[in-house]
C-alpha cells in the first residue's frame, strides 16, 4: 500500500464513487441511525403514498459524508419514482433548469445537490416551480421577447446542502420537510462499519470495529474509507483479519490520531497554537497557512473540530481551546512549546 499520509475527510475519489454504490443503503430500514429524521421521513412518505400525492419538498442539510445523497436515493426508492440528479454549480442558466423541470415525469424526485450554490437567477424560477408546479420562461430577445407559462408535472424537490446558512429565505420556506443530519455517535458508527465489512466481506473483530469507529469523525463516509485502508494494511501485514491492534498500526501509518484527526486537522491546530499562540486567526489567513481553500476549511474541517471542542469561532477569528492545546501536547497559554 501507499505509505503517503492522506487527508481522510477530503473529496470523493472515482474508486469510491463505484464502491459507494454497493455500500449505499437502499431503504430507510437499512440506513443506520438518524432516528428522528428517519421517522419523520417514513411518516411523510407513507402519508403521501396513502393520499396519492407527491411528497413535500425535502431539504437535507449537514456536513459532508453523513448520508444526504444516500437519503435522496432512498426517498425516491421508497416512493417508487425516478430520481433525477443535478447540482447547484451544474445549473448555470434558467434554461438549464427549465429543461430539467419540463422533462420530469409526474411524481419524480429532482435532487439538487449543493443547492446553496445555485445561481440566484436560476433559484428564482424554482420558487413558482416548487409552489405551483409552474414556470415562466422568456422566449426570444429584445422587444419581441415574450413570457410563456409552462405547467410542470408535480414533483418533489430534494435539496442537499452543507451550508444551510447560505440559503435564501424564499427558498428555505418552500421546503415542507427539513432534515438536519448530525454526526453519528460511536455505537451507530460501529454499526456502519459492521455493515460495510459484511458487504465487502472483510473480517473485523469487535475491537477493530471500535478502533475504526472512534477515528471516523462520526461520519459514515470516513468510516467506510478507514475500513478499506485498514483492510489493505491487514492483507499486506497481518494475514487479512482486522483486529484492534492492526487498526491502531494502520492508523499510525496513515497519521490519523486517536480521535480521528488527520494531517490537515492536526496542521490546523498546530498552526493556530504554534504560530498564532492559539488565535484568534482569520479564516483566510488560516487557509493560506495550511494550504487549503478557506471554504473547504469552513465546510469540511471546522464543523468537526468545533464538535470536538478543539476550536471556536469568534468575531475576530478562529481560536484554539485549552482542550486543543492539551490534545496537541502543548502547554495552555504557553505560546506553543512542545511538552513532549
Ligand atoms: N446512515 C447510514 N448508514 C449506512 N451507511 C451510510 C449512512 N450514511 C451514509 N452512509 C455511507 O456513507 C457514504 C457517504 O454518504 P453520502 O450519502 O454520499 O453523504 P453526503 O451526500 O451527505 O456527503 C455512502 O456511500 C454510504 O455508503
Ligand atoms: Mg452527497
Amino acid at each position: 500500500m501507499e505509505e503517503k499520509p492522506d487527508v481522510i475527510s477530503r473529496e470523493v475519489t472515482a474508486e469510491e464513487r463505484v464502491l459507494d454504490l454497493t455500500l449505499r443503503p437502499r431503504t430507510l430500514s437499512e440506513f443506520v441511525g438518524q432516528k428522528a429524521n428517519k421517522e419523520q421521513l417514513h411518516v411523510f412518505i407513507e402519508a403521501a403514498g396513502k393520499r396519492g400525492e407527491v411528497l413535500d419538498h425535502v431539504l437535507l442539510s449537514g456536513p459532508p459524508g453523513l448520508g444526504k445523497t444516500t437519503l435522496a436515493n432512498i426517498i425516491a426508492n421508497e416512493l417508487g419514482v425516478n430520481l433525477r440528479v443535478t447540482s447547484g454549480p451544474a445549473v448555470e442558466r434558467q434554461g438549464d433548469l427549465a429543461a430539467i423541470l419540463t422533462n420530469l415525469e409526474e411524481g419524480d424526485v429532482l435532487f439538487i445537490d449543493e443547492i446553496h450554490r445555485l445561481p440566484r437567477a436560476v433559484e428564482e424560477i424554482l420558487y413558482p416551480a416548487m409552489e405551483d408546479f409552474k414556470i415562466d420562461i422568456v422566449i426570444g430577445k429584445g422587444p419581441g421577447a415574450r413570457s410563456v407559462r409552462l405547467e410542470l408535472p408535480r414533483f418533489t424537490l430534494i435539496g442537499a446542502t452543507t451550508r444551510v446558512g447560505l440559503l435564501t429565505a424564499p427558498l428555505l420556506t418552500r421546503f415542507g420537510v427539513s432534515c438536519r443530519l448530525g454526526y453519528y455517535p460511536i455505537d451507530e458508527t460501529e454499526a456502519i462499519v459492521r455493515r460495510a465489512a459484511g458487504i465487502m466481506e472483510i473480517e473485523v473483530d469487535d475491537t477493530g470495529t471500535r478502533e475504526i469507529a472512534c477515528r471516523s469523525r462520526g461520519t459514515p463516509r470516513v468510516a467506510n474509507r478507514l475500513l478499506r485502508r485498514v483492510r489493505d494494511f491487514a492483507q499486506v501485514r497481518a494475514q487479512g483479519a482486522v483486529t484492534g491492534q492492526v487498526t491502531v498500526a494502520a492508523m499510525s501509518l496513515l497519521r490519523i490520531d486517536d480521535v480521528g484527526l488527520d494531517v490537515l486537522d492536526q496542521a490546523i491546530l498546530k498552526i493556530l497554537i504554534d504560530k498564532f499562540g492559539g488565535g484568534p486567526v482569520g479564516l483566510k489567513t488560516l487557509g493560506a497557512a495550511v494550504g487549503e481553500d478557506p471554504d473547504t476549511l469552513e465546510e469540511v474541517y471546522e464543523p468537526f473540530l468545533m464538535q470536538m471542542g478543539f476550536i471556536k469561532r469568534t468575531p475576530r477569528g478562529r481560536v484554539a481551546t485549552p482542550r486543543a492545546f492539551e490534545h496537541m501536547g502543548r502547554e495552555v497559554g504557553g505560546g506553543g512549546e512542545k511538552l513532549f
